[in-house]
């Protein structure tokens, strides 16, 4: 992907469309149209898209053995477990309901839902920056792009497509 790519994204708004008020949002993790397909066996809700960092917070799911490819966080994450169990292939420790997890700018990661999670895995993550996927776990390259904007773009072409207000993601911005 050429680096202009980068050079025009933006939040779609107009400046006065831009709101810097407090919101509450709910997610409602029994609705499956509101699960936005991220990767095989795996979906979100949006809770907020973070234009001034770049970053996003989402509601995660991942059917057991599912996982989300190795990547590389410019940001800080922050993570609490809801349902089902998950790890990084990375780390010897699995997360479980109840499980908050810090991790610092820097990390690069697989998140793997082990292959006995007893039910779907569930787990708030407030990213704080961009994220970039590596072609291979061990020294790997670029491979793609992820941050706040995207992810509003990836909801606004599913609402679309699943005849939900797109207009309701607006109010996620900030
Ligand atoms: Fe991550």
């Amino acid at each position: 992907m050429p680096i202009t790519t980068f050079s025009s994204f933006a939040d779609g708004l107009e400046r006065d469309q831009r709101c810097r008020d407090h919101f509450i949002t709910d997610v409602n993790l029994e609705d499956d149209r509101l699960w936005v397909p991220y990767a095989q066996g795996v979906w979100f809700q949006p809770c907020h898209f973070n234009v001034t960092t770049g970053g996003f917070s989402v509601v995660l799911k991942g059917l057991a053995g599912s996982r989300i490819g190795t990547h590389y966080h410019v940001g800080t994450v922050h993570g609490y477990t809801l349902r089902g169990h998950w790890r990084y292939l990375e780390h010897d420790w699995i997360a479980k309901p109840g499980t908050f997890i810090y991790e610092p700018a820097g990390e690069a990661h697989t998140l793997v839902i082990t292959e006995d999670s007893p039910e779907p895995m569930m787990t708030l993550f407030i990213v704080g920056g961009g994220l970039i996927y590596l072609d291979k776990a061990e020294n790997g390259g670029f491979a793609a792009y992820e941050d706040g904007f995207s992810m509003l773009e990836l909801c606004r072409k599913h609402y679309r497509q699943a005849g939900l207000a797109v207009r309701q993601l607006d109010l996620l911005v900030r």
